[in-house]
């Protein structure tokens, strides 16, 4: 039987999703936590773990309806084990624990970042290994050279904010509602992008780390100096926008050269943005690259990419124990051969 259940429960998403052969989403439920933390401004992790114990099981009968099948039908469970809040992964890991228990299927632990790596599976198109993956999310933005299943080196990190969290971040500034990258989006899609010159960290093309920090800063000296309203506020959008794309679209053709490889993953919940995907699209047309991009759904939390990952291993046979249990800080090298 090929059919992988995902769990997905590191965050403010509690996600199940049934996948056969590793890229066909038979079903995929995603019930989101987003009203519950947007009056805190941020996932706030007590709130996080209680809702996921509300809403996992509910989440798990509705992907196993949807996708017609029952427990019995299942091959394996995979389940996020981290990184992530240490609380909310615990959900996810002790009820795939329960359901290989009762099933009498394999448990894989699977790393969330590898999740966003192998989404690129579940569409239409995807490139083959050697590619180049930039996993750009709330929590991570790095590049990584995928030579195969498990065979992951680290090119670049940022030095400090995420892009998903500098989203998030201006999205506050500006008094707007968690999670901001959508927020920001809509704003920024009336506005001119070449309005304000927003700064770009670490622009030398052989330096593969990226920096968000000072851009944050500079978008803050900014609010409080305008109070930008109206059409203002959009384009202060779109310029703001425009140099995390700049700066995130720079750094993954760079990485392409240097390493010498045509082809190329955006994954991540920052991968949903239009303006991210169109302006990656453009430059990978000119470079006669291969560009895979999820679909936005796929890019954001959500538990078809972990049965994704998780079939990757379960047909590699790596089968976790029993005794496996959340990491909050699994790094995805500490999984590379
Ligand atoms: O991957 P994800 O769902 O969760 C983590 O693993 O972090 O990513 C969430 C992040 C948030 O920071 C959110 O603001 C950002 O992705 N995001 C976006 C968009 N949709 C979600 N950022 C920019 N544009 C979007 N359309
Ligand atoms: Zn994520």
């Amino acid at each position: 039987m090929t059919l992988c259940l995902g769990i997905e429960t590191s965050c403010d998403e509690t996600a199940a999703a049934v996948v056969e052969g590793g890229a066909t989403v038979r079903s995929d439920v995603v019930a989101s936590q987003i009203d519950l933390h947007q009056r805190f401004g941020g996932v706030v992790p007590e709130i996080a773990s209680r809702n996921h114990l509300m809403q996992i099981l509910p989440v798990v009968d509705a992907a196993l309806a949807r996708a017609s099948v029952c427990l019995s039908d299942i091959g394996a469970v995979a389940v996020t084990a981290g990184p992530g809040l240490q609380g909310a992964l615990l959900v996810g890991v002790q009820v795939g624990k329960a359901l290989c228990a009762a099933g009498g299927m394999p448990l894989v632990a699977v790393n969330h970042l590898e999740g966003h790596l192998w989404a690129q599976n579940l569409g239409a198109e995807h490139v083959a290994a050697p590619f180049i993956a930039l996993i750009v999310s709330g929590g991570h933005t790095a590049l990584y050279e995928v030579r195969g299943f498990r065979e992951y080196r680290r090119l670049g990190a940022t030095r400090d904010d995420a892009a998903g969290e500098a989203f998030d971040k201006v999205a506050r500034l500006l008094g707007r509602p968690y999670p901001g990258g959508k927020e920001i989006e809509a704003l920024a899609r009336g506005g001119d992008p070449v309005a304000f010159r927003f700064p770009r960290a670490l622009a030398r093309v052989d330096d593969l780390d990226f920096s968000f920090s000072g851009l944050k800063t500079a978008v803050a000296l900014e609010v409080q100096r305008r109070q930008p309203r109206g059409q203002e506020l959009q384009d202060f959008c779109a310029s703001f926008q425009e140099a995390v794309v700049d700066s995130l679209v720079s750094k993954l053709f760079a990485a392409a050269r240097v390493s010498q490889t045509r082809s190329l993953v955006i994954c991540g919940g920052v991968a949903a943005n239009g303006r991210l995907r169109a302006a990656a699209a453009a430059r990978a047309r000119a470079e006669g690259c291969q560009l895979v991009v999820p679909a936005p759904a796929h890019c954001t939390d959500n538990g078809a990419m972990i049965a994704a990952a998780g079939h990757l291993a379960w047909k590699a046979g790596v089968i976790s124990s029993m005794a496996v249990t959340a990491d909050a800080n699994w790094k995805l090298e500490r999984i590379a051969s």
